[in-house]
């Protein structure tokens, strides 16, 4: 054996106990004592190592979706999308990437109920032979604000009051009635897809749009799509309480046991694509996330399909540790200008560098699966095993060249420095269709649950009547409904 050769932490195989430098450990039950009764040594490393350790075993949790379950598996394409992308793991059917996918939760913490009203994330880690590509979507199309400059009062809003540490509506519906393109985010929040069954029977959607590159540079705005086979299903409220009161893990445990017992959840993928040049004939801007691409327009395509056929080993080092970014892209997926993504390509990775320090790259769960180089190095917590001398570029005794050039979108940037609002803002038509086109029933349990937000006491008589002005807009009977049930007047 080479005795100066690093051994894996993994080799964490020895017969008897150790401390963490190895030594042996002879008693794992009682401190070393002076005397029976104490008092304790300082000198018992292996109790202070011990207690040490446990002290720390917590990380902070994610500042939003801090609540999930994660699984793995593989993606594989069925239809081939090469015309549209040079995505290496999208070259040609058959092709299979290694995956881990984590749901979750959004606002409230690691330990909550799954089954609260909230949206749901859907992160999608590909492994892909060219680096990782992180498909972080939710399982609603659409998001409550366009510009990530909001994002954080936002969550303060829908988060508990800093005071009480409750969630309470009434922070809620405030805030929000400074937001009216938040409404389309609401006819999913408050509908009956509000509260997922679990996280097997849900879609998925990237939300934000992304770029679709070919080999010739050829560019196309792309919306992805997750369905499940299984079905949507979803829990009405007197089922999510009987179900959140017998286990607070519902979700996750469905979705552990069904893989365990051989169940494998499965997703097909679709996307959605536009020419950029057609980005103009639309009543909205295709880049708003606070729109969905009506698909009698821009039909969903089938790309492939997503199986979860192996759980987790540990949930801290695939669970906790595990980090997702919409920057993480691979030649031919690239950004668009959507604000919110914009916002989104810089918050992840700032975060988890804060949450999980800055090597967290290196963390097994997020490392890529193909081989990677560069000079970044040392910082707190590197484990990577380097032995070379040059660490610097360019350099005449290093044989590492650029790799390819790969084709990124050439549109032209222009404009001056600006801070605004987009030009064709149409708040309520998408809110106001989706309304509709639900059964009575449907509707009127959209219209109690906005009813019963707007009800809370501290709710004034303005943040009810603006409220009531978008519903209005949106659709004239819900406003009045919403209006009389809460005796107030429409505003229009
Ligand atoms: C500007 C807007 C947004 C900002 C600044 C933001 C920021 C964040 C941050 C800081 C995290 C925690 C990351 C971590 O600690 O690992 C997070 C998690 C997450 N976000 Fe966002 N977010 C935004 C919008 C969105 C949108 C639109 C979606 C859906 C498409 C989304 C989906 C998710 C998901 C699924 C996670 C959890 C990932 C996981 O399972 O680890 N976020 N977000």
């Amino acid at each position: 054996m080479d005795s100066y050769k690093q051994r894996p932490s993994s080799a964490h195989d020895s017969p008897y106990w150790t401390t963490n430098s190895g030594a042996p450990v002879w008693n794992n039950n009682s401190s070393l004592t002076v005397g029976t009764r104490g008092p304790i040594l300082l000198e018992d490393y292996h109790l202070v190592e011990k207690i040490a350790n446990f002290d720390r075993e917590r990380i902070p949790e994610r500042v939003v979706h801090a609540r999930g379950a994660s699984a793995k598996g593989f993606f594989e394409v069925t239809h081939d999308v090469s015309h549209l992308t040079c995505a290496d793991f999208l070259r040609a059917p058959g092709v299979q990437t290694p995956v881990i996918v984590r749901f979750s939760t959004v606002i409230h913490e690691r330990g909550s109920p799954e089954t609260l009203r909230d949206p749901r994330g859907f992160a999608v880690k590909f492994y892909t032979r060219e680096g990782n590509f992180d498909m972080v979507g939710n399982n609603f199309p659409v998001f409550f604000v366009r510009d990530g400059l909001k994002f954080p009062d936002m969550v303060h809003a829908l988060k508990p009051n800093p005071k009480s540490h409750i969630q309470e509506n009434w922070r809620i519906f405030d805030f929000f009635s400074h937001v009216p393109e938040s409404l389309h985010m609401f006819t999913f929040l408050l509908d009956d897809l509000g509260i997922p069954l679990n996280y097997r029977h849900m879609e998925g959607f990237g939300v934000n749009t992304y770029t679709l590159v070919n080999k010739a540079g050829k560019v196309h705005y792309v919306k992805f799509h997750w369905k499940p086979t299984c079905g949507v299903k979803c829990l009405l409220e007197e089922d999510a309480i009987r179900v959140g009161g017998s286990n607070h893990s519902h979700a996750t445990k469905d979705l552990y046991d069904s893989i365990a017992a051989g169940n494998y959840p499965e997703w097909k993928l679709f996307i959605q694509t536009m020419d950029p040049e057609h980005e103009d004939r639309f009543n909205f801007d295709p880049l708003d996330v606070t729109k969905i691409w009506p698909e009698d327009i821009l039909p969903l395509q089938p790309v492939g399909r997503l199986v979860l056929n192996k759980n987790i080993d540990n949930f801290f080092g695939e669970n906790e540790q595990l980090a997702f970014c919409p920057a993480l892209v691979v030649p031919g997926i690239y950004y668009s200008d959507d604000k919110l993504l914009q916002s989104r390509i810089f918050s992840y990775a700032d975060s988890q560098r804060h949450r999980l320090g800055p090597n967290y790259l290196q963390l097994p769960v997020n490392a890529p699966k193909c081989a990677h180089h560069n000079n970044h190095h040392e910082g707190f917590m590197n484990f990577m095993h380097r032995d070379e001398e040059i660490n610097y570029f360019p350099s005449r005794f290093d044989p590492v060249r650029h790799a390819e050039r790969y084709p990124i979108p050439s549109n032209i940037c222009t404009g001056k420095r600006e801070k605004n609002i987009i030009a064709k803002e149409n708040n309520f038509q998408q809110p106001g269709e989706r309304f509709r086109s639900w059964p009575a029933d449907r509707q009127e349990r959209f219209t109690r649950r906005i009813v019963e937000g707007l009800s809370d006491a501290r709710c004034t008589h303005e943040i009810r009547a603006v409220w009531v002005s978008y519903l209005t807009m949106a659709d004239k009977t819900l406003g009045q409904k919403v209006a009389s049930r809460l005796n107030l007047k429409p505003s229009m």
